[in-house]
């Protein structure tokens, strides 16, 4: 029935033909392809063995990431003269560390039971990357935030967005980005709509979600920013859920900048914390947001505008405003809310944020914009010539002086062996050489080279 439900709103990632179920599986006829799942959530995506090989790679990188911390720990134990205490700490850090790694790889089996994907051919992998940002433990706390902490925090994030869908009453609901997916679970609940479809990339977000909303419980240390107290260095907790496991409650993998779903097939689509975390302009989003939503149906957003202040598309709220209108939405409402973002009760540190609300009703068609790449042009495609800035010029010296530079460095020589071959070479003075072999070996030290 779930398929069924799911498949009515769908079109093909890659074709954008109708989808159908074969064997079990959401199936594209006209693309050929039978899209996988992954503990029963759809891996649907224009090309998912690509997709697959980059969380496969976001799993080792990030392995490799917890082994070096673990290799640092290992490091600051056996400094002699250690108190208890401090020995004790880092001791559970490490415990906690390791214990992360063994939950990591029992959550995520299901994308390591498929076996390793191997390296796509680069000119298709550049029309599939993932931005850098993207990556398995991108939002881990969320994860805590939402099915862990006794806290209000989630709560008050739901009960906001609810009061901005006003008198709706909508049969279907798609949550872009919807991550470890309390808030999306907590609006179906409330609105009990015939279907809620929950969309995100990350698989690790999805799993557990999926796993603690059917009564599993899960759990992960929390490793806090900023303890305090000694006993909130490594917090395990529990990741649970004392409800009853919903219907009508859908998981999709796939990439909602280019939202696979027909042309006005959804009554409702919301944005938390979704429009300035992703790279594609605000008003190709909405233009695909309001290609799929029916007319009068609603885009409900909820987030801050955390965008890189210097680019032409880090709208301001007047911004977003304009561009909504050009769309072919009419905004009902729309305003600055406040809430706590990621207020552990283990941390010292925390976020209170103003974040912006709307909602935002279909009025018009509006164009369906072309797919969105995440890399340029001038990478995405071979033929383009690709601009040369003032930034090339800065790393091109850059790189030369590193590599000049990391030459003379055999293991034998000092900084005073070195500054005379680098007076001789670039005619610098002493003390330029100086200067630039200090710089560059600080850098090299704090891991900026
Ligand atoms: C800032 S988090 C917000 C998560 C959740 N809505 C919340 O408020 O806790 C952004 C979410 O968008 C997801 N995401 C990023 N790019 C995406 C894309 N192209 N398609 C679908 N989800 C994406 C991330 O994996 C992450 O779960």
């Amino acid at each position: 029935m779930s398929l069924e439900n799911l498949s009515s709103i769908l079109e093909c990632p890659r074709s954008k033909g109708s989808i159908s179920i074969k064997n079990g599986l959401l199936h594209s006829e006209n693309a050929g392809i039978s899209f996988d799942s992954y503990l029963g959530i759809p891996w649907f995506f224009r090309e998912p063995e690509i997709q697959l090989y980059q969380w496969q790679n976001s799993l080792k990188s990030l392995v490799f990431y917890l082994q070096g911390q673990t290799t640092i720990l290992e490091q600051q134990i056996n400094i002699a003269d250690l108190g208890t205490k401090t020995k004790n700490r880092l001791l559970l850090l490490k415990e906690a560390i390791h214990f992360n790694a063994e939950k990591l790889f029992e959550i995520l089996e299901p994308l390591i039971a498929s076996g390793e994907v191997s390296k796509p051919i680069s000119q298709k992998l550049v029309l599939e990357k993932l931005p850098h940002t993207q990556h398995l433990n991108s939002y881990f706390h969320t994860l805590f935030r939402d099915w862990s902490w006794a806290t209000q925090e989630s709560h008050q994030f739901s009960e906001q967005v609810i009061s901005l869908f006003k008198n709706e009453k909508p049969k279907n609901i798609v949550f872009l980005g919807s991550g470890a997916s309390r808030l999306s679970l907590d609006v179906h609940n409330y609105f009990t709509p015939e279907l809620s479809l929950a969309m995100d990339i990350n698989p690790l977000l999805f799993f557990c979600a999926k796993k603690v909303m059917g009564g599993e419980a899960i759990e992960f240390y929390e490793i806090p920013i900023a303890p305090l107290l000694l006993k909130d260095c490594a917090v395990k907790q529990n990741l649970s859920y004392k409800g009853v496991a919903p219907q009508n409650f859908e998981f999709i993998f796939s990439d909602a900048v280019n939202l696979p779903c027909k042309p006005k097939s959804l009554q409702a689509v919301v944005t938390p914390w979704f429009i300035d975390i992703v790279n594609q302009d605000f008003s190709k989003l909405a233009k695909k947001i309001n290609h799929c939503l029916e007319k009068e149906a609603c885009w409900i957003n909820y987030g801050p505008l955390g965008y890189d202040n210097f680019k032409a598309q880090s709208y301001s709220k007047e911004e977003l405003e304009e561009q909504l209108v050009n769309s072919g939405f009419k905004i009902e409402n729309i305003s600055i809310f406040e809430m706590d973002y990621l207020v552990s009760p283990h941390s010292s540190q925390s976020r209170r944020e103003k974040v912006l609300g709307f909602c935002a009703r279909k009025e018009k068609d509006a164009k369906e914009p072309p797919h969105f790449t995440y890399l340029p042009k001038w990478i995405a495609d071979a033929n383009e010539p690709i601009p040369r800035t003032e930034i090339m010029e800065q790393v091109q010296i850059r790189n030369q002086v590193a590599y000049e530079l990391l030459n003379t460095i055999n293991g034998k020589r000092s900084r005073k062996d070195i500054v005379p071959l680098m007076v001789n070479h670039y005619g610098m003075t002493q003390e330029m050489a100086e200067e630039t072999l200090i710089t560059f070996l600080i850098n090299y030290y704090e891991r900026r080279v």
